[in-house]
């Protein structure tokens, strides 16, 4: 990680001197800079039709901005996005990054040296993460619909949400390394019994702890409540050596995993 950052650092670092040497036209550039003209006086122009094109790059520099975080809090998908979004999750797309991500947190995973003591623990979030709400979705515009609670409760309520198939093999392998499994999630404890089956009939069966939103959590932001049960965690002597969620609020606040994975989720923002 550390190293990756440097290198980053030094190729910026490299690239701005490049800028300030007059010999800097004999140096490799990106392509973008060889042709500024093409570039400049472009403006992505939505709602006066810039083509197909032009509306996919613009979802897509949005998904880019919901995936990084620097779009924030948002509530609904851009209306333009609707198809984008659509496609995104019902094509190959969404499959393709979760695989991208499920095998990143495993080649990680492999690295790490367990003390052997039961207290090297994962943190999975439930929605989106180990199981899909996409059957609901489909029904609900992919997050063009501004989300609805109790719609969404009583879908929850069914309990047949069905496991995301890279998470529920990256899941397995966690359990077979030896590390612990604690479900961090956003649920409420009156949940628990649909989601605990919910769980077990998607394949997962196996957790050493179902934490769930209890009375006194209610109404709080999410990044707080699952703050404050990380440092209750750690309090108790585990060591988060990963977390995997697809919200910001499921990774960052204190006590961060030492490392975090986030995986793709361009239809709902939970802050
Ligand atoms: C993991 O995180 C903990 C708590 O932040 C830290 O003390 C520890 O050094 C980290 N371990 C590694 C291997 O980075």
């Amino acid at each position: 990680m550390n190293a990756f950052k440097l290198s980053i650092f030094l190729a910026l670092c490299s690239f701005a001197a490049s800028l300030n040497n007059p010999d800097s036209s004999t140096l490799p550039r990106p392509l973008i800079v060889e042709n500024p003209q093409s570039l400049l006086g472009r403006v992505v122009d939505v709602e006066h039709g810039s083509g197909e094109e032009d509306l996919r790059m613009h979802c897509q520099s949005w998904r880019f901005g919901v995936e990084t975080n620097n779009i924030r809090s948002w509530k609904t998908v851009p209306v333009e996005c609707a198809d984008y979004v659509k496609n995104y999750m019902m094509k190959r797309g969404y499959v393709y990054d979760l695989e991208m991500v499920a095998k990143e947190a495993g080649n990680y995973a492999r690295t790490v040296q367990l003390v052997g003591d039961g207290n090297d623990i994962w943190i999975f979030d439930i929605d989106e993460t180990l199981l899909s709400n996409l059957p609901y979705y489909v029904d609900h515009g992919f997050g063009l619909e501004v989300f609805d609670g109790s719609k969404f409760d009583k879908w929850v309520e069914l309990g047949s949400a069905p496991a995301l198939q890279a998470s529920l093999k990256f899941y397995k392998e966690i359990l077979d390394l030896g590390f612990k499994v604690f479900l961090l999630t956003g649920r409420s404890e009156e949940q628990r019994g649909v989601t605990e089956e919910n769980l077990r009939r998607s394949g997962i069966e196996r957790w050493d702890r179902l934490i769930l939103r209890g009375k006194g959590d209610h109404g709080k932001p999410a990044i707080a409540y699952k703050s404050e049960r990380r440092v209750q965690i750690e309090e108790e002597g585990f060591r988060i050596r990963g977390n995997s969620g697809d919200q910001w609020s499921d990774l960052l606040g204190l006590c961060m995993a030492n490392r975090s994975f986030k995986l793709p989720n361009p239809m709902y923002y939970i802050d």
